[in-house]
């Protein structure tokens, strides 16, 4: 056996495929977000960042990193052991009650990251539920194909955001076997929001659970960041709300909120929650502090949207093709994996934009994509350069201008693979 070439063969395989990820060095800088330094072939250079899912830029504010230094200064670095065994720090304790707050909730659950507590809580709960069947929307996030797969439970994926085709699979189930659907609220790769209160109102009419993943909207919607679910008045019809502390809010991790018996289920029984370090209490202490912020302040949010819809304006105006999005999230297509790679490494090299380019399997083949996360920290000056860096690419590239209107891209059926996720990261 030659344990070398067979692990070679895969990489040479990703590469064939031309989804071999290259990694950018970057180091943030305290104040000058969302500008970086990038370092690359013994070189270092300051770059601007357009692609980060730090959407408020709350991983510098000032409240945020004070809450961390603080915590570790006066509490120390690790937590020192799982949950279960002297790890339950208090700032955690803390955090979880401003999160089930946050939604509205009776409790929290936090776990290490967002993957993590999609993979832990819908793998758990399908597994408890007796004969459970969960209805999956069919561009979720890895994480939770993930969950439904080590769930165990038969599982039926519906089609996007598409709630009569959701209706006929509980239909075929029947009221009384137990179902669970799982879906997102912003779908993070083309920025297209899902019909909450439809699913709300079939989950009602078939006596099903609900689990939304809200990763990409909690800290930017609602009147106190609390998602698109809180935007919507919708949170109350929603069983179990998930999201993350690492985008909006700036830290890490991930949690759940729902009643005290599906976090105490959770909390019980999933191995991805119980046999694994805490949460450190300076990361506890930062994304308590960050949330606090976002559920009193509306500026970042106003600043977030404001800049987003700048952006899309003057990158159709200059007849880029700017996919259709409801969100904070602009998508140029591009439609060629060698293009879009191409695209993304000579705004790097040549205008110092970053911009990861978003191929297959994250995208469908053929949509490939710049994925573009204005902040309130783009400036007009930053969006007039990031046009001009575009179109000076497109033009060198000859990358296919928008024909007319904005470009809408086909959501084509996501190829299901047991190696690769079919979506996010
Ligand atoms: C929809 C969705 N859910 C969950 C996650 C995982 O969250 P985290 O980065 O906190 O692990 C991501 C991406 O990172 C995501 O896009």
């Amino acid at each position: 056996m030659n344990y070398q070439r067979f692990l070679e063969e895969a990489i040479d395989q990703v590469h064939a495929e031309r989804r071999y990820r290259v990694f950018a060095d970057l180091e943030r800088i305290v104040g000058k977000f969302p500008r970086a330094i990038w370092r690359a072939n013994g070189k270092a250079e300051e770059i601007t960042v357009w692609c980060s899912n730090d959407y408020l830029g709350m991983g510098q504010h000032p409240d945020v990193v004070a809450a961390m230094q603080q915590a570790a200064g006066n509490m120390g670095t690790g937590a020192g052991g799982t949950r279960n065994i002297s790890g339950n720090n208090h700032p955690l304790v803390e955090l979880e009650h401003e999160l089930a707050d946050l939604h509205g909730k009776e409790a929290g659950l936090v776990f290490t990251s967002g993957f993590v507590s999609n993979e832990a809580a819908i793998s758990t709960i399908g597994r408890l539920l007796p004969n459970c069947l969960i209805l999956s929307d069919e561009l979720n996030h890895a994480s939770m194909i993930e969950g439904v797969r080590r769930s165990g439970a038969e599982k039926k994926v519906f089609r996007h955001n598409d709630v009569a085709h959701l209706e006929s699979l509980l239909q075929a189930a029947g009221r009384e076997r137990a179902k669970l659907i799982v879906f997102e609220s912003v779908y993070s790769m083309d920025g297209d929001i899902a019909p909450i209160a439809e699913i709300a109102d079939l989950a009602e009419k078939y006596n099903a659970m609900t689990y939304i993943d809200e990763v990409h909207a909690v800290g930017m919607y609602g009147g106190r960041g609390g998602g698109i679910t809180e935007r919507e008045g919708l949170a109350h019809r929603i069983d179990i709300i998930e999201g993350t502390l690492a985008k909006a809010f700036g830290t890490l991790g991930g949690y759940i909120t729902g009643t005290r018996s599906v976090i105490d289920a959770v909390r019980s029984y999933a191995p991805g929650f119980i046999f694994t370090t805490a949460l450190p209490p300076s990361i506890a202490a930062a994304a308590t502090a960050s949330i606090r912020h976002l559920k009193t302040s509306q500026a970042e949010r106003d600043a977030q949207q404001r800049q987003a819809t700048h952006t899309k304006q003057v990158l159709a105006d200059a007849g880029l093709p700017v996919m259709e999005s409801a969100t904070h999230i602009v998508p140029i297509l591009v439609g060629d994996p060698e293009l879009c790679k191409m695209a993304s490494d000579r705004l790097l090299g040549v205008h110092g934009i970053y911009i990861q380019p978003i191929n297959y399997p994250t995208v469908p083949r053929g949509t490939e994509r710049l994925r573009v996360t204005p902040t309130p920290f783009h400036s007009d000056a930053l969006i007039a350069e990031l046009k001009a860096a575009l179109v000076e690419t497109w033009n060198a590239l000859g990358i296919p201008y928008r024909t007319e209107g904005h470009t809408e891209v086909p959501k084509s059926e996501r190829i299901v693979s047991l190696l690769v996720p079919q979506s996010g990261g």
